[in-house]
């Protein structure tokens, strides 16, 4: 079937011999837009064994010439920005300009890592023993950075390019060969990625892009003897992946309900922005959106009217007309984000804006009044739903912070820096933003979730450290 995009192994484009396809649906038309090969479990061991034998050699390669050809790849990935940007947009309906976005953005960081790859391990160190009680200076020790071996790369659909290349560069610099899954939402952008680190010449087999269907090939790949490193962003899954992989490092960027608690002194013009950017931007699909906001009272009359104002300008359509809210990646997506809406309003939340839904498109609703009996209360709608919880003392927010089981990121408003600095140490998240919303970026700041939004820190420099061991050699001296 000439339609079906071919995977990526041994530098060569190839068909399944399953002679079967997943489709990928436009989140827009709702009709098979794309459609890639479905890989069988033996296609994935013929990839983890080209991944496991080139990785023997790249890693003797020089670590400037590795620099050299991701810097190539990251001028490549920017020359294909606009057809991968079109991907984008047709299979995730992410807004025209925040695709483009995502490509230069995601050039930027493979870039960044190549230039902090060679800092970072090109420098080891020196330790010598009389320092430690009952030793004499008899023995030297050196360290040095070395790689894991094949490194499995899973991205979201949210972001199939940008943290697609947040685990490949890291992996690739530090030594490691990489086998990539990426989201069936997002596969053909990720396919066409591949191919600009193909065009920039890596060698055989150190770059693998597998296909295919999760219920198939998903748990094969994550619990495969030859991988020896994940890094999985997602959703739940990622749970189940820590709890069946092996003895091997993890990275797991999952869930976030992240908090934003405005106090009584914070500029609300800045509060109501960032909110409404960061509940709604790409239709409040991302791990670090605004999830719930935690309003004092005696300015939250005030403030959602500041909201409102803004959620009204919102444009609403598809991603082609650049609208800022476009819809939801799936229909059971939309489902599930209409479930919560509607369990809010049998509780009896205040709707800002009547709840409208056409297809996977759904308008922007802002939620007052949100109890904690309320399901948007606690869950991640993935969609652009926003509660309001209205609460009477800087502590009731931090409790309800506290009180969810995910941790990744949050933020607080205030003029006091001093008042900022507590809750930040209060509030139990990977990350606290002071007088902006939650974001990953820029993308070398370290970015991690406690509880269940999950294990390790990324960001380039940690992640180029957990795709590395450290190993030694002691000198004895006579
Ligand atoms: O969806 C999860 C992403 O890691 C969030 O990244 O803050 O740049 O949107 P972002």
């Amino acid at each position: 079937d000439g339609d079906v995009f071919k995977y990526y192994s041994q530098g060569q484009w190839n068909k399944s011999s399953s002679g079967k396809f997943v489709p990928i649906i436009n989140p827009t038309s709702r009709k098979t837009h794309f459609k890639v090969q479905a890989c069988t479990q033996e296609e994935v061991n013929r990839i983890i064994e080209s991944a496991k034998i080139a990785q023997k050699s790249w890693a003797k390669t020089p670590l400037w010439k590795r620099a050299e050809l991701l810097h190539k790849a990251a001028a490549i990935l920017k020359e294909h920005k606009a057809p991968i940007a079109e991907c984008l947009v047709k299979e995730i309906a992410k807004p025209a300009k925040d695709a483009v976005t995502e490509v230069v953005r995601s050039g930027d960081l493979v870039s960044y890592c190549a230039e902090e790859g060679v800092r970072i391990l090109g420098e080891g160190k020196f330790l010598v023993s009389d320092s430690f009680p009952g030793n004499e200076r008899t023995k030297y020790c050196l360290t040095s950075k070395i790689p894991l071996g094949v490194v499995l790369a899973i991205p979201p659909f949210n972001y199939p390019v940008n943290l697609a290349v947040s685990k490949i560069a890291p992996a690739l610099i530090a030594g490691n060969s990489i086998v990539l899954k990426p989201p069936t939402q997002g596969a053909v952008a990720a396919l066409h990625m591949v191919h600009c680190f193909h065009l920039a010449g890596f060698p055989e087999g150190l770059i693998s892009c597998v296909t295919g269907k999760g219920s198939e090939i998903g748990d094969f790949l994550t619990m495969h003897p030859g991988v020896n490193c994940i890094s999985f962003t997602g959703g739940d899954t990622g749970i189940a992946i820590s709890k069946k992989a092996a003895m091997i490092p993890l990275q797991m960027e999952l869930g976030g309900k992240d908090a934003c608690i405005v106090l009584e002194d914070a500029d609300l013009d800045l509060a109501a922005a960032n909110i409404v950017k960061g509940g709604f931007s790409y239709s409040g699909q991302r791990c670090t959106a605004v999830k719930v906001a935690l309003v004092m009272e005696s300015i939250a009359n005030t403030l959602v009217k500041k909201i409102n104002d803004k959620v009204a300008k919102l444009t609403v359509g598809p991603p082609e007309n650049d609208c800022d809210v476009t819809p939801v990646v799936t229909e059971s997506s939309a489902n599930f984000i209409e479930g919560l809406v509607m369990d809010a309003k049998k509780k009896g939340a205040t709707f800002c804006q009547e709840y409208k839904r056409e297809g996977n498109l759904i308008w922007p609703l802002l939620l007052d009044n949100v109890r904690p009996d309320m399901r948007i209360a606690w869950e991640e709608p993935f969609g652009p739903v926003l509660p309001v919880i209205r609460i009477s003392s800087v502590e009731e927010g931090i409790h309800h912070c506290n009180a969810s089981n995910f941790g990744l990121q949050g933020c607080v408003f205030t003029r006091d820096i001093n008042k900022a600095m507590l809750i930040s140490d209060a509030m139990e998240t990977g990350t606290v933003q002071i007088n902006s919303a939650p974001a990953r970026g820029p993308d070398h700041f370290p970015f991690q979730g406690l509880k269940d939004s999950g294990i390790g820190s990324q960001g380039i420099t940690n992640s180029i450290n957990m795709m590395t061991k450290v190993k030694t050699t002691v000198i004895n001296l006579p």
